[in-house]
């Protein structure tokens, strides 16, 4: 009885250690203990479908937000500005130049012999509302080295405000053309850009 024990355990033992061998040997073949990671890790979020216009990466064109926009908020933003700048025609220039006529006018130019930074004289041009947006936003960014010493107005909407009020102040330009919600071109461009957006990370991730 106690042999019949022994060699039933035996063989228990053996068929245990020949169990544990196996799994060892297939997780070499098979690599089990590896995850497998895919090519690009994460998901891909297609920004076009999900967000539509809008979000901070992109906004609105600055034509549609000059159709919104409103001076008298303007006025509002440009209190922010006025530590450095006056607005009204013939004011003296401060910090900043005098802002009078601004829009349309050249850049880095003129503005009754105001001292102008070198980054900003070398820009060159004419202050269009495109640019003023631009400049804007982070002024650093759009002429470095500007004596501007001021971070940027982050919202959109607060840009579209303060350049249409900057524009009432002697300027007057007519207002560009909103550009049409979901035209053709924009949608096939904001169609492409998440595709190419993906194929551009698959390499560095590799
Ligand atoms: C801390 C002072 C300061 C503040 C605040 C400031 N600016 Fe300026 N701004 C300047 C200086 C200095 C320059 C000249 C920049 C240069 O020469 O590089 C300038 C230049 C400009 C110009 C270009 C003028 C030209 O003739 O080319 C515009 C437009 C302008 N500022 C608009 C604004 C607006 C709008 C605001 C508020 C949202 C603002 N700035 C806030 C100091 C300031």
């Amino acid at each position: 009885m106690n042999g019949r024990f022994n060699t039933i355990a035996g063989w228990t033992l053996f068929g245990g250690i020949l169990a544990l061998g196996l799994s060892s040997l297939s997780g070499h073949f098979f690599q089990a203990d590896k995850q497998i990671k895919p090519d690009v890790m994460g998901y891909a979020v297609d920004a076009g479908a999900a967000g539509g216009s809008g979000g901070p990466a992109a906004p609105e064109p600055i034509a549609n937000r000059l159709a919104k926009a409103d001076a008298g908020k303007g006025e509002a933003v440009f209190a922010k500005c006025k530590a450095c700048h006056t607005v009204d025609q013939g004011a003296a220039n401060g910090i900043g130049p005098n802002l009078w006529a601004v829009v349309g006018d050249a850049i880095g130019a003129g503005r009754g012999g105001f001292a102008f930074s070198d980054a900003l004289k070398a820009k060159g041009g004419k202050w269009d509302f495109a640019l003023l947006d631009e400049w804007l936003t982070n002024p650093k960014k759009f002429a470095d080295g500007t004596k501007m010493t001021f971070a940027g107005l982050s919202s959109p909407e607060d840009r579209a405000n303060v350049i249409l009020y900057l524009n009432s102040k002697g300027s007057n330009l007519p207002l560009p053309a909103p550009e049409a919600a979901g035209a053709a071109p924009d949608a096939a461009a904001s169609g492409a850009a998440p595709d190419a957006a993906a194929s551009d990370a698959a390499p560095a991730a590799k």
